[in-house]
């Protein structure tokens, strides 16, 4: 019971999620967390009672912005000394107390591992810096997930942190070695948030698909997850990202192949064509590997839309290896990816070889990016005239259209004045726009 002469005073929480989808769960974990503390989640910087910034490290740009950011708050910590001032994600894991010497703004700084201690940190009962990889699953000490309604799709932390150690890559040092949480917490995670109206879960890790536990009959591989949600009623649609390609097991492909409620689409990053360049990332596989592996994929599920991400400019990058890269890009056909100039990372083996040339890594980038540009176009366009389903997320900006998702993950625009946000419907699509669709209600 609340005691109403003395109610709990509310304070305001402002969050900037900066990168991956795993950030934007954690910081909704966050917030739950928070809201316990009596911290409810405001839109508005300027009015808040504490900034939490949940940062990225995964390219340089991304720690750059992060202290621009701070920068810009130091007028309203100012005005109001008594603002918390928190930085929490992947670049509190790697700079830890760098952060507070550059920025003696900040109050707190807390790792990906340790966020679950963020409210006893704000009571001051935990040291304000916290980047430690505690043996603890910090998701048990996290508060059930609210009991309010959610929107109809929602992100699901099946597994954390990655051994793969390519050669570019901060993840493995910052979100530390590969976790999978328990068969049974997912299980439950998934059937509470069925229950509060969520029908599209997409499961996340950095290393997704290298996720596996204690099933009810011996050790369970990822695909054997995806079994297990899609008999929960209610759950219509399951995603899952990101991958790497060497654990793409037999069990998960065939998946593909026997779950209607797995949707047609995989974000499978490759980084280079090149064998060379492959091998100098560590990425243990080959590219004729790679494109062996999406024809298995592809026969289990012919119409999947498959994208990626790339990385150009990789040190020791030659023109030939680019060639075979947008030769690999050729030969696929990716319904879109990423792609990305190479940025050195500190602490990372490759951090110390000489680089190519910048302006010669724009050029790469640019042509990739044209190429890439263009298969996204016609697979958008290939959508035209088909019937898919659509699930609504939000309400468009004019009066009665709605917004949501197709299989393809394609974003959509359909003329529903009848329809609700959470409908899964059947939508006939008319129209191909530079990122969306259109589409018709169909009969
Ligand atoms: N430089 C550029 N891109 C990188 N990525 C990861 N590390 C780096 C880096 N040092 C890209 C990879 C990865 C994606 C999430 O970010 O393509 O798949
Ligand atoms: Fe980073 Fe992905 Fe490689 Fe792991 S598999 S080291 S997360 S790029």
């Amino acid at each position: 019971m609340t005691d109403q002469a003395n109610p709990p005073a509310v304070k305001k929480l402002f969050i900037k999620t900066y990168g991956c989808q795993m950030n934007v769960y954690d910081s909704q974990r966050m917030a739950e967390a928070m809201g316990a503390e009596g911290y409810v989640l405001t839109e508005d910087q300027a009015q808040a009672d504490m900034v939490l910034l949940n940062t990225c490290h995964i390219r340089e740009k991304a720690a750059e912005k992060l202290y621009s950011d701070l920068g810009r708050l130091k007028p309203l910590k100012a005005e109001r000394p008594d603002l918390k001032i928190g930085v929490a994600g992947c670049v509190a894991q790697a700079e830890g107390e760098e952060i507070v010497r550059r920025m003696p703004l900040v109050d707190l700084v807390v790792g990906p591992q340790t966020y679950h201690r963020l409210p006893a940190m704000v009571r001051g009962e935990a040291p304000a810096i916290l980047t430690d990889f505690p043996s603890e699953d910090k998701f048990d000490h996290l508060p059930q997930r609210r009991a309010t309604r959610r929107a109809p799709a929602a992100f699901l932390t099946v597994q954390e942190g990655c051994d793969k150690f390519c050669a570019f890559c901060v993840v493995p040092y910052t979100r530390g070695a590969e976790v999978s949480r328990p068969v049974d917490r997912i299980l439950r995670e998934a059937r509470d948030l069925v229950e509060r109206g969520v029908r599209e879960i997409t499961l996340l890790g950095q290393n997704v698909n290298g996720w596996h536990g204690a099933g009810t009959d011996g050790d369970w591989g990822f695909g054997r997850l995806i079994r297990a949600l899609a008999r929960i009623p209610g759950l219509d649609r399951i995603r899952y990202t990101t991958s790497h390609p060497n654990d793409m097991s037999d069990d998960l492909i065939d998946a593909h192949r026997d779950i209607p409620q797995l949707m047609p689409y995989l974000h499978l990053p490759v980084q280079s064509g090149s064998d060379r360049i492959l091998r100098a990332m560590n990425r243990k596989h080959t590219a004729a590997e790679y494109l062996r592996l999406i024809d298995r994929i592809r026969a289990a599920r012919p119409d999947i839309l498959l994208t990626s991400d790339f990385i150009v400019g990789f040190p020791g990058e030659t023109d030939q290896d680019h060639a075979d890269t947008l030769r690999l890009v050729a030969e696929v056909g990716f319904g879109t990816a990423f792609s990305f100039k190479y940025s050195p990372r500190p602490g990372t083996p490759a951090y110390d070889r000489p680089e190519v040339d910048g302006a010669v890594a724009d050029q790469r980038l640019q042509e990739l990016q044209a190429l890439l540009t263009k298969q996204q176009k016609a697979a958008q366009e290939g959508m035209v005239g088909r019937r898919l389903g659509v699930l609504f997320e939000k309400p468009g900006r004019q009066a009665g259209q709605m917004i949501g998702k197709s299989d393809y993950l394609h974003s959509v625009f359909v003329e529903a004045p009848d329809a609700q946000v959470g409908d899964l419907v059947q939508v006939r699509i008319v129209e191909s726009a530079s990122n969306s669709l259109r589409g018709e209600l169909a009969a």
